[in-house]
């Protein structure tokens, strides 16, 4: 590495689970950046300090995770519109005084269906479960994507009524509730913390048809719960891997000005897990 090494790290509490320097270390090897990329440990109390000391040293962006993205979408000097409408930023871009805040995590989940999984979501029909920072996060570019519907459902109806109401009227946003839940969509997306807990969204399996995708925002060895659910119902199941992937290299992209290839480093990763 020479002195011209520009810094990076992905900050959270807890940090040493994360993939994500070793994501960005293929990236800049696969793209030839000169750059590093490490784990920041912040305490709970002290986002802001240590983003602050990260920038004087010479910090030049940041993946942000649990539980910080509120405070990052707080601290940030400018938001992308993708980021105001998540109510959270995953990626800090550093820049003199200026701190970008964005937030890749939709584009990663779009990109990960449409490109990587190889299924439109133009003028289908999506049910996305869950009414947390997670579903949040991906509606408005699921809705640039011009599904036919995009209907939220939650488990605490309430929580989803809400979020459909912090976005402006949109003919193909709706909301439901899972106890009505009844006919089969095109592609259901899991942004409940349920396969955490080992759980399942407590849906009908009539959501699910033989062409179904059924994604999973998690990922792990084995199926999630949701996964082996929507399976055992038809339903063609794909994991949150991709996802992560991606929103990995659209944070890369807005830091360096390059794409770098997905398709080794996820495949890296599926061996890995
Ligand atoms: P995140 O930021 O990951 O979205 P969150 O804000 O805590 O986390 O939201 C968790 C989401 O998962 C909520 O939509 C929650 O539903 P409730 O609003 O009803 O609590 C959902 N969730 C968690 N466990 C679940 C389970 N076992 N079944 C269904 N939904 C669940």
């Amino acid at each position: 590495m020479s002195n011209k090494t520009d810094h990076y790290a992905v900050i959270g509490n807890p940090i040493a689970h994360s993939k994500s320097p070793d994501i960005h270390a293929r990236f800049a090897a696969q793209t030839q950046q000169d750059l590093d990329y490490e784990r920041l440990l912040a305490p709970l109390d002290g986002f802001v300090a240590t983003v602050q000391k990260f920038i004087r040293n010479g910090g030049k962006g940041l993946n942000v995770t649990v539980p910080f993205k509120l405070e990052a979408y707080a601290l940030a000097t400018t938001l992308s519109e993708r980021a105001r409408a998540a109510g959270a930023v995953n990626t800090l871009k550093f820049d003199g005084n200026t701190m970008l805040g964005d937030n890749t995590d939709g584009v990663g989940l779009v990109t990960d269906i449409v490109r990587n999984a190889g299924v439109a979501v133009a003028n289908k029909s999506v049910l996305l479960l869950g009414a947390g920072g997670a579903a949040r996060g991906v509606i408005l570019p699921l809705l640039n994507e011009k599904p036919a519907k995009l209907v939220i459902a939650n488990r605490t109806h309430s929580k989803a009524v809400d979020l459909v109401n912090r976005f402006a009227p949109h003919p193909r946003l709706e909301v439901s509730d899972f106890a009505v839940l009844d006919d089969a969509f095109d592609i259901v997306i899991n942004a409940t913390a349920a396969s955490l807990a080992s759980e399942v969204p407590p849906i009908s399996p009539r959501v699910f048809a033989k062409h179904t995708l059924a994604y999973d925002m998690m990922y792990g060895a084995a199926p999630t719960p949701f996964m082996q659910f929507a399976t055992q119902h038809g339903a063609i199941a794909r994991d949150g891997l991709g996802m992560l992937v991606e929103q990995a290299a659209e944070s890369f992209y807005l830091w360096r000005g390059v794409r770098p290839e997905t398709a080794a480093v996820f495949a890296e990763l599926r061996d890995q897990l």
